[in-house]
């Protein structure tokens, strides 16, 4: 099958029906836009099922996405998509690239989820972008617009409260949403350790990326902790 695009984390290839993709889970890491890169050996397998996990669970909930089903340890078949450039992050306590713009302590809790944006763009380091660039940019309608913030939050109250059965607290996550042929909108992307911030209640331990990121040591461990975790149910 043809390889249509390759990622940092994934390969993207045409699928084995009319208007779907296979999509391809690699053990590579990356941070800091692409500069600090390694592999992380069996990282492709355990995203590729805990991101499945995840979107069937949101999908019982309500929450529209383009996953189809898994076709192997590594791979998922999911509906094709226009993919809407933006990275869509939902934040329940400061961490991260928020602490450092805004000269705050990591882990202080917001009095409500904000929800934030970056245009996805390499070339341009992903800059934040608000709602009035989005809008005349024409990146996303009014409406659309809506429509995303609507979803993320409720598709934050729903991992938020999954994860917290699991004695795990959701720090911050990043969503991409695609569009349909009809133009009605999904969620897409990955639901991951790479793309989430998970901490565990009371040892406040990171079973996440900034394992990697910040060279914790440990990281294949707690990957697997969290698909352990997530596979063995509610605590
Ligand atoms: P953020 O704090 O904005 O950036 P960084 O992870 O570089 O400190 O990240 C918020 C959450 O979104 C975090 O869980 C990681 C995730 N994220 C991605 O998965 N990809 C991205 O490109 C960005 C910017 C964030």
């Amino acid at each position: 099958m043809e390889k249509l695009y390759e990622g940092k984390a994934k390969i993207i290839y045409s699928g084995p029906e009319e208007g779907t993709y296979r999509v391809y889970y690699k053990d590579d890491a990356t941070a800091f836009n692409g500069q600090k890169r390694a592999q992380i050996p069996g990282k492709g397998e355990i995203n590729n099922r805990i991101s499945s996990e995840l979107f069937r669970y949101l999908a019982e909930h309500g929450i529209p996405t383009h996953f189809i089903r898994e076709l192997s340890g590594r791979e998922m078949l999911v509906r094709q998509v226009e993919i809407v450039p933006l990275e869509v992050i939902v934040r329940n306590r400061t961490a991260g690239t928020f602490s450092k713009r805004y000269g705050v302590e990591e882990g202080l809790s917001l009095p409500r989820p904000l929800v934030e944006f970056s245009l996805k763009n390499d070339a341009l380091g992903d800059p934040l972008i608000y709602d009035e660039a989005l809008l005349g940019l024409g990146l996303v309608g009014e409406a659309e617009l809506g429509r995303i913030k609507g979803l993320a939050l409720q598709i934050n109250a729903l991992l938020k409260d999954y994860f917290a059965q699991r004695n795990l607290e959701l720090i911050d996550f990043k969503l991409e949403f695609g569009r349909l042929p009809d133009g009605s909108l999904v969620l897409a992307d990955e639901i991951s350790p790479d793309t989430m911030r998970l901490w565990e209640f009371g040892s406040q331990k990171k079973l996440d990326k900034d394992r990697f990121r910040r060279d914790l040591g440990g990281v294949e461990e707690a990957y697997r902790e969290v698909l352990r975790r997530v596979i063995g149910g509610a605590a």
